[in-house]
């Protein structure tokens, strides 16, 4: 059963401004190192970031609320399995949160073009 969805699309080049104004601060507070790595490895760096800050987005929105600060944007993780595809790794609120929701899966799919990138994410319940 899907208890949750959410969608987020976002301008690359508010992602690329943000580094280039707070550089690795920025980078430090919102991605993880695995995801910093992954992006850093591509030719268009940002996209990559940005699709990942989408996804966050997304997966925080699916949730619907329930976080006592600000968005906790390192507990949602965006990691590729061997073949590509997106997965969700939740860390201490966002997994506390997931755990007391009873949800079982999230489903993540991201896109990305020069401008813009988005994401969804759908929480599933057996
Ligand atoms: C997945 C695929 C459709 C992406 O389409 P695209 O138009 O090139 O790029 P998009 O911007 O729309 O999407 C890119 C995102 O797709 C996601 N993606 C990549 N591989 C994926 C897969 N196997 N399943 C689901 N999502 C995938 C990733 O999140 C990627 O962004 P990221 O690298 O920042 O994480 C394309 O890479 C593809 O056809 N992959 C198939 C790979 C495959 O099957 N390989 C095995 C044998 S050939």
């Amino acid at each position: 059963m899907i208890i949750g969805t959410g969608v987020d699309i976002i301008e690359v080049a508010r992602v690329k401004a943000a580094v280039g104004k707070w550089g690795s601060s920025f980078l430090k507070k919102v991605f993880t190192e695995k995801e910093i790595k992954y992006s850093n490895k591509k030719r268009f760096v940002y996209q990559h970031l940005a699709a990942r800050f989408a996804t966050k987005e997304a997966v925080l929105k699916a949730f619907g609320g329930g976080w006592s600060r600000t968005l906790p944007w390192k507990d949602v993780e965006v990691i590729n399995n061997k073949d590509g595809k997106p997965e969700i790794k939740l860390h201490r609120e966002a997994k506390k949160l997931y755990d007391r929701k009873g949800i079982e899966k999230i489903i993540v799919s991201m896109s990305h073009t020069k401008e813009h990138a988005v994401a969804n994410a759908i929480l599933v319940k057996e």
